[in-house]
């Protein structure tokens, strides 16, 4: 369920937790719950005090980001808006859309976050310099 439209091209979405006496369950399906296909699925954890990590944006790459424990702030700017967004439970996803600079700070030594990733790793699909992702949105 959509929770909060952060961008255009960015929403923050509420995960249906299957929860009984035993605990919780959550499924993410591709086409229903998450809207893209998806062919890859990474995990970051075990980020150091202090770390900042991103800084980057996607030409084409759609992603789903699941802070599974504890909690990180991410920055999503799509080069006319910059916002910030807490993910502090696997009930919440963040879906980034292309032509989404991130950054992502305050991680919890507990932190991890799975992203579900639409396409495998191609380095060809990163923008690493702002300046860059500022002129590839003006031009798209
Ligand atoms: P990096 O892109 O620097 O991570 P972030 O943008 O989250 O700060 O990736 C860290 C390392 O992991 C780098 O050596 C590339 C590698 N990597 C893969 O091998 N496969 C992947 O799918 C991703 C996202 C990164």
């Amino acid at each position: 369920m959509l929770l909060e439209q952060i961008l255009p091209n960015c929403a923050l979405h509420s995960h249906r937790v299957a929860g009984d006496e035993r605990g919780s369950l959550i499924s993410l399906q591709s086409g229903f719950e998450i809207p893209f296909e998806f062919k890859r699925v990474y995990l970051v954890y075990g980020t150091r005090p202090g770390v900042e990590r991103g800084f980057h944006a996607h030409k084409s790459l759609e992603q789903w980001v699941v802070c599974v424990s504890g909690s990180c702030v991410f920055t999503v700017d799509d080069g006319n808006d910059r916002r910030e967004v807490l993910l502090d439970s696997p009930e919440k996803g963040l879906q980034i859309g292309s032509g989404i600079w991130r950054e992502m700070r305050d991680f919890t030594p507990d932190a991890v976050l799975m992203v579900v990733a639409s396409t495998h790793y191609e380095l060809d699909d990163y923008i690493r310099s702002y300046d860059e992702f500022l002129s590839f949105v003006r031009s798209s």
